[in-house]
């Protein structure tokens, strides 16, 4: 059996996790909302039409913040539209994803769904179709709390406080041309920059992401970052990534080998941010936001398929198969070993489409594979992420060179005195024989070694075999003199868990 090795030592930090990196996403599309988080007839729904099922997974995730209300929809979205009276509510022709949208929820109506799920909202502006005017008074309508018209209009709404909505995107993958109201990176940066400046002097305390590019692979893929933070660098706080794998090719080692391209596509942002720090001799230092990432191919052939102008048609549908929730842990191992410049991150999206959990309209609810490693990351892997000098055989890939089979990360939690190493172990073939020299971890056990394995890759979560591919604890991890030891499984998903003797 081949070996690989790990040393934590408390000093080598990579740096503290936002607790903003387990966020998450729903955007106006398909069920997600409608039949997702919102279903009036539903059995589980309370006063507002919000089903407590899903609230009750999102609570178990804990997750901390949520993007609305797109992605591509915002970029066709007005959104006064989504307030006021429901039953005066346009239906309208929604151009990104072609369907008709109803407008019963709209932005109060996501805030109290924030609120019970005990989130937070991360609210996207529409700069595909509207601009620096409707930039400003949705600031107002939210943030503002009363005596001018926007933030009257939302009191006589009914919502007297304001919402203090604390983080806002400027746009949705505005280099796309797949994007209602696409434009070049001058013709955006100039309107993130003014929308920005406005945004903020309605209220200074919010945080903005301007749009990067739409993933790694655009064309334009640097030069729009240089340009658009040329023009708005002083007045943003983060810029966005956003990142979608898939296994079309069936070739699973190259699909678990994903994330060597994620961590790749971070270091490159993080290189042209600082580029341009320099040149604009500039103290401040820019910060990330993936505030889309997954994988998504699944549910590609049947979308093409599906007819125009429904309502909430069941769109990006992926059934998320065992592989695939290894991706998704080696993207969370990704995201972890940057914390010191990623600091928000949503998993896109969060339910129905392409999410962690599933529903059926009129009936239950269910937790795909992807949700056990999105969980983990979520509940464990708080605190200070540890830079933890990986030793690993690896393994020839056409795309990555040689991939280690070992991807790991720790993260440790001085109050709590615990320590948390999360593992997967790419060898389709083989275990994998781990030891951590825990030295500077004097008195630690493990307590728990959760692993997520299955016999066949393929295997999936349904709502008639839910627990199909669910995590055991029945790992042995150990640590003996001072020496972590543990198997990790072929192609599996490890937490190890270790605390402080009491
Ligand atoms: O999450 C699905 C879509 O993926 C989003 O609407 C868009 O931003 C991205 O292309």
């Amino acid at each position: 059996m081949e070996k690989a090795t790990i040393t934590l030592h408390r000093e080598l930090r990579i740096g503290e996790v936002d607790n903003r990196l387990y966020g998450s996403f729903i955007e106006h599309l398909g069920r997600a909302i409608y039949g997702g988080i919102y279903e009036p007839d539903h059995p589980t729904a309370d006063e507002d039409g919000f089903r407590r099922d899903v609230i009750d997974l999102v609570k178990e995730l804990q997750v901390p913040i949520v993007r609305y209300p797109g992605g591509n929809f915002v970029s066709g979205y007005n959104w006064k539209d989504g307030v006021g009276p429901i039953e005066k509510r346009p239906r309208r022709l929604e151009l990104a994803w072609k369907t008709i949208e109803t407008n019963e929820v709209g932005t109060n109506e996501f805030v109290t769904w924030a609120k019970k799920a005990k989130t937070e909202a991360m609210m996207a502006i529409n700069l595909g179709t509207r601009g620096v005017d409707d930039a400003r008074n949705l600031v107002e309508y939210c943030n503002h709390p009363g005596g001018t018209q926007w933030s009257n209009l939302r009191i006589s709404h009914g919502y007297k406080e304001p919402h203090d909505i604390p983080v806002w995107c400027l746009g949705n993958e505005m280099d796309g041309g797949w994007q209602i109201g696409h434009k070049t990176a001058v013709e955006y940066g100039r309107l993130a920059q003014e929308c920005a400046k406005v945004m903020k002097w309605v209220d200074p305390r919010i945080e903005l992401v301007v749009c990067g590019s739409s993933n790694r692979g655009m064309p334009t893929f640097v030069d729009w970052e240089a340009t658009v933070l040329d023009y708005t660098y002083e007045l943003v706080d983060y810029i966005s990534l956003h990142t979608y794998f898939g296994n079309r090719s069936g070739d699973s080692p190259n699909f678990l080998a994903k994330s060597v391209g994620m961590d790749a596509f971070i270091e490159e942002v993080i290189a042209t941010c600082d580029y341009v720090k320099a040149r604009k001799r500039s103290k401040k230092t820019m910060m990330l936001s993936f505030d889309e990432w997954n994988v998504w191919y699944h549910s590609n052939t049947a979308d093409r398929q599906l007819p125009r102008w429904s309502i909430a048609p069941p769109q990006l549908e992926d059934i998320y198969n065992f592989e695939d929730a290894l991706v998704v842990g080696c993207m969370l191992i990704s995201l972890l070993k940057h914390v010191d410049r990623v600091k928000m991150a949503c998993l896109a999206q969060l339910v129905n489409v392409i999410a962690p959990i599933m529903t059926e309209t009129g009936g239950g609810v269910y937790r795909q594979t992807i949700f056990y490693p999105y969980l983990h990351a979520s509940v464990y892997g708080r605190g200070t992420a540890l830079n933890i000098s990986v030793k690993s055989p690896s393994y020839q890939d056409r795309e990555f060179d040689q991939v280690p089979y070992l991807e790991a990360v720790a993260t440790m939690d001085e109050e709590a005195e615990a320590l948390t190493v999360f593992a997967v172990n790419r060898n389709l073939e083989e275990s994998l024989a781990l030891e951590g020299d825990v030295r500077d971890f004097a008195d630690y056990v493990v307590v728990e070694h959760i692993v997520l394995e299955h016999a066949n890759l393929k295997a999936v979560n349904t709502m008639d075999e839910p627990d199909n591919v669910v995590p055991h604890t029945s790992g042995r991890a150990k640590v003996e003199a001072r020496q972590l030891e543990a198997l990790l499984p072929r192609a599996s998903w490890n937490v190890i868990r270790l605390e402080k003797r009491k």
